[in-house]
């Protein structure tokens, strides 16, 4: 069976009605980075991260996957399927595909910040300073910050390197480790790249680019690839 990886980002989950970070009126131009998404933020502020991330888990909570997940599902027939989102939302499960590897971590869970094993995985979207680790420290938002390690990333790395097809959508490119990964993928290897917008690199070598939101162009894509 034939390999294709997913590799997504904000753009597939923002006709579910979640912000993408970097559009006009994305979530980075309403918040500094270094206020809400680092763990200095987390150290000198955590009431502010809190809140920042409660409300991006009550969005979360009552948002629903889109036609462009769903699509997706739709390659399990004949492929082995692996999604690498840098998404922090579970909608790429909700709709139903089996393998995903999250590289920025998970909306819905929080984490110990001395026990990596400790995770939680909460049912509502509130994070209070009241939820503590086994030793009684405060959990942490189960979330890769800026300059944190990225600890998926050599498992998306390998899935890359052994990747027949490669669709990627959604996703501005800007943020490394994660943007560097369609380097890893063989020259064999057909690619995909679905987006409203060029981005501001311009189209990266080899790709062909479907420029149409997620709930038209997935679709496109995996028609072409079951044809
Ligand atoms: N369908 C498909 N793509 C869309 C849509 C849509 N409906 N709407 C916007 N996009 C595209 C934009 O054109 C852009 O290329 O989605 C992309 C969103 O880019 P970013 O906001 O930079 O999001 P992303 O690439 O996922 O960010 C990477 O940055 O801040 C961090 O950790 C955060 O995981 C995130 C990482």
């Amino acid at each position: 069976m034939e390999n294709i990886v997913v590799l997504t980002g904000a753009g597939i989950s923002a006709e579910s009605g979640l912000s993408t970070f970097r559009d006009s009126d994305g979530l980075w131009e309403h918040h500094r980075v270094e206020d809400v998404a680092t763990y200095e933020a987390w150290q000198r502020n955590p009431n502010l991260v809190r809140s920042f991330y409660n409300e991006r888990r009550r969005q979360l909570f009552s948002a629903e996957p889109n036609e462009g997940h769903r699509q997706l599902v739709r390659l399990e027939e004949k492929f082995n399927v692996h999604i690498i989102t840098q998404n922090v939302d579970d909608l790429h499960e909700r709709a139903g595909s089996s393998k995903v590897l999250h590289l920025h971590g998970e909306l819905k869970k929080l984490c110990s910040e001395t026990d990596p094993f400790y995770i939680v995985t909460l049912d509502d979207w509130e994070h209070t300073s009241a939820m503590k680790d086994k030793a009684g420290y405060p959990l942490r938002p189960f979330i890769v910050w800026f300059g944190e390690a990225v600890p998926m990333i050599e498992p998306a790395i390998e899935l890359c390197r052994n990747a027949d097809i490669l669709i990627v959508i959604g996703t501005s490119l800007n943020v490394y480790p994660a943007a560097g990964l369609i380097n890893y993928c063989s020259p064999h290897c057909k690619r995909y790249l679905v987006d409203p917008k060029e981005t501001s690199l311009g189209i990266p070598n080899g790709f062909t680019f479907i420029q149409a939101v997620a709930t038209k162009g997935v679709k496109q894509v995996v028609d072409e690839i079951l044809m």
